[in-house]
């Protein structure tokens, strides 16, 4: 059984579920969840895609929490609903996640774990009925779109092989709720950064070649942009549709000012406090030109109103990626 909701001041609830509760987002998630006083059911494998330490390190607070439960299970391996009630809610970023490595033979873990995973939730779903399912989404869905802010009308482009999987992802949570009637939403989350960023990710691994000394690569001409979203601004736009009926389908969640690698660098050489070097590497498949989210949709129905500018959070995750802690096994 899952835990129950313990505050003296409401009637029971049952706990909240957390898919990918482990991972990057997952487990910021989960931080604001306990902290707004709701119990928590986090799922994670922990799977290999990167070190188990730094989602053990995710963790280390939440852990001490008593309102937290982590079930270390695959999401393919167990029955999800036999750990969580009717009327909890569901938030689901259990995924593979990765633009550029979603080619060739790694498509499996693609498929398995953000396709089907997705549909054995939702089949779940329907017999132990949560009162939202809220559904991790991603820009890749867009691919190249034309300038400017993307809406959510614009039709999907998928250039990579994980778009692709994230986009079966959405049109299975559409239809399961239609089909059985479940409320749930598909977030559009765009670049995500902040403290805890997964190692694989182009401000993660710029910072530790700063640390190191080494060069930055930058893929193609690196005249890539992004509407960066500062993890925090991300998990509000989580917590928000959490709470609303109202926000159904697709909703981008962006930072809103796109910014291109070479502002980042711009700021990082600050942060350093000198230049920082760069190289040219060969142009990935499947990373587009551009991105940038209009986020109407999330200000009208989620009153999303992202907070951390992009200097801001980069300062944020710089502290946190030189800090011992984000170094020691555990800490
Ligand atoms: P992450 O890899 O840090 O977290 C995902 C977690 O899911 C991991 O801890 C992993 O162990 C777990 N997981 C994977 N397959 C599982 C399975 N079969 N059973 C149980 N657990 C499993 O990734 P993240 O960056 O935190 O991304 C979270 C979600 O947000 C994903 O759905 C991702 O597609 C989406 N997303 C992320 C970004 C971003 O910029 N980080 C942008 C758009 C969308
Ligand atoms: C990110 C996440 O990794 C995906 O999981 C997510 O779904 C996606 O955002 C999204 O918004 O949907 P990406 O935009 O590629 O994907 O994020 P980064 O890894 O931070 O890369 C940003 C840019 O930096 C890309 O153009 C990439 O080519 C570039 N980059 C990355 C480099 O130039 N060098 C590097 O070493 C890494």
């Amino acid at each position: 059984m899952g835990l129950k909701n313990h505050r003296s001041s409401a009637p029971s609830v049952p706990a909240d579920v957390v898919t990918g509760a482990a991972g990057f987002i997952g487990s910021r998630l989960v931080r604001r969840l306990l902290a707004e006083g709701q119990s928590v059911v986090g799922i994670d494998s922990f799977d290999d895609y990167y070190a188990r330490a730094a989602k053990e390190r995710n963790l280390t607070e939440v852990r001490r929490n008593p309102n937290f439960r982590l079930v270390e299970r695959d999401l393919l391996g167990f029955d999800p609903s036999t750990v969580w009630e009717p009327g909890c809610r569901i938030f689901h970023l259990a995924a593979q996640p990765g633009v550029r490595g979603s080619w060739g033979a790694h498509f499996e873990r693609y498929l398995r774990n953000n396709v089907l995973v997705t549909q054995r939730l939702l089949e779940a779903s329907v017999r132990v009925r949560p009162t939202r399912f809220v559904y991790a989404s991603s820009s890749s869905i867009y691919g190249e779109q034309p300038a400017g802010p993307t809406p959510e009308t614009a039709t999907p482009n998928p250039i990579s092989p994980y778009g692709v999987t994230k986009l079966a992802g959405e049109h299975l949570v559409g239809l399961y709720a239609r089909a059985h009637d479940l409320s749930a939403a598909s977030l559009r989350f765009f670049t995500v950064y902040g403290p805890g960023q997964r190692p694989d990710m182009a401000f993660h691994r710029f910072i530790e070649a700063v640390r190191l000394g080494k060069a930055i690569t930058l893929y193609g001409d690196g005249r890539q942009t992004r509407d960066f979203t500062f993890v925090d601004d991300i998990v509000d736009g989580v917590l928000a549709a959490g709470q609303t009926e109202k926000a159904d389908g697709a909703i981008n969640l962006g930072g809103g000012t796109p910014a291109g690698l070479s502002e980042v660098l711009r700021i990082l050489g600050e942060l350093a406090g000198h230049p920082v070097e760069t190289q040219s590497g060969e142009a990935p498949p499947g990373d587009p030109r551009a991105t940038w989210a209009d986020t109407r949709r999330a200000r009208e129905l989620l009153h999303f109103q992202p907070r951390v500018s992009l200097a801001d959070g980069l300062r944020r995750q710089w502290a946190w990626q030189t800090s011992a802690d984000a170094m020691a096994p555990g800490g």
